[in-house]
């Protein structure tokens, strides 16, 4: 990013600077730039001789995928993997493969090579998250683009980075819970009602952080994510795209499944969704959209073959669910 860039749109600018404070040595800097910038100069021009000098990274040939995932999963156990350092409580690890769509940067979340039932149900739970993010992608909300591989037991859900371009670009992505902590501090409530904030212009006139379009987005996958029994929608697993600073727009949907059926920590495995709170701030006609996706989505699971037995028994509690809130749903006019 040129100088110029920085200080038209200085929240991308900090963002670069904090990835680079870390990444580069004292006393580097353009000191003829320095009485205007300080050190920040420093790291964009040291970044981008480094981008401008950087080998193009060699993608994972198809054929050697699932053992390369193997390998790589193995090594992110041991925190060997320097790339597997993405946030989240779930094991992962980035790679940069061929996919049907082309070389691809990728984050991949597998689980243990064991058999038990408690991996028996996170290899469901990567195949349930694999059909929430197509689901919405089939309907044309933005979600990140997914595959499942099974290979020798052990189950990979790959989604395509949507903070990568190409081989060597990057766009900014950042999170609910950062947007919130800088602008709004309301740190646990639930999305709708933190995004209706953002996307508010300030008394002041200071225009809002987030685009309209973004807040709408953000309540649609928060009454998606309620139907399917997804117990997990923190601030962390929502984020926005920063290409051409405030406001920002919604990234595609990511992590969203039913984590009301995640295996707790007793090894116990829930299957019984919990009750559905129809919050008063997702308007009527977003908890009906909400509804057929969720319909579209149940109807995916019901056919899909590669469950175990067991999780049978959670979609149809979620079936349950998802004809008591059609009826409350109604009631709404
Ligand atoms: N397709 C993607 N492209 C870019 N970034 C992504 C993508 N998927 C996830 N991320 C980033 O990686 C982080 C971890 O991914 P994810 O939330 O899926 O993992 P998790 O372990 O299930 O998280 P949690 O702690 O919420 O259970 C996300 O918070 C997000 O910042
Ligand atoms: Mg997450």
């Amino acid at each position: 990013m040129p100088a110029s860039a920085c200080l038209m749109n200085p929240m991308t600018c900090s963002s670069v600077n904090l990835l680079l404070r870390i990444a580069l040595p004292v006393g580097c800097a353009d000191s003829s730039l320095l009485p205007w910038y300080g050190w920040r100069v420093a790291g964009h021009d040291v970044a981008r001789d480094a981008f401008l000098n950087a080998a193009a990274p060699q993608a994972l040939p198809a054929a050697e995928l699932a053992q390369r995932y193997a390998q790589l999963a193995a090594e992110a156990l041991q925190g060997g993997a320097p790339s597997s350092s993405a946030g989240g409580e779930q094991p992962k690890f980035s790679a940069h493969v061929e996919t049907p769509d082309g070389p691809r940067h990728v984050l991949v979340k597998f689980t243990l090579p064991e058999d038990n039932p408690v991996t028996a149900r996170w290899r469901d739970l990567l195949l349930a998250e694999h059909h929430a993010l197509q689901t919405l992608s089939a309907a044309g909300v933005p979600a990140a683009a997914s595959r499942v591989i099974d290979h020798a037991g052990q189950r990979f859900l790959e989604t395509q980075r949507f903070d990568r371009v190409g081989a060597l670009g990057r766009r900014g992505l950042l999170s609910l819970a950062a947007v919130e902590a800088e602008f709004v501090g309301g740190a646990g409530a639930a999305w709708p009602e933190l995004t209706q904030r953002l996307a508010t212009p300030a008394a002041n006139g200071k225009e809002a952080v987030i685009t309209p379009e973004a807040h709408a987005g953000a309540t649609l996958l928060h009454a998606f994510g309620t139907l399917i029994g997804n117990t997990d929608m923190h601030a962390g697993n929502l984020s926005f795209l920063s290409d051409s600073g405030r406001p920002y727009t919604l990234a595609p949907a990511y992590d969203m499944l039913p984590m009301a059926f995640a295996p707790r920590a007793s090894g116990n495995l829930p299957d019984t969704p919990p009750p559905v709170h129809l919050r008063g701030i997702v308007p009527a006609a977003t908890w009906r959209q909400a509804l057929a996706l969720s319909a579209d989505y149940l109807g995916r699971l019901r056919g899909e073959a590669g469950f175990t037995q067991g999780f049978g028994r959670c979609v149809e509690g979620l079936e349950g669910v998802w004809r008591e809130v059609e009826g409350r749903v109604g009631r709404m006019g």
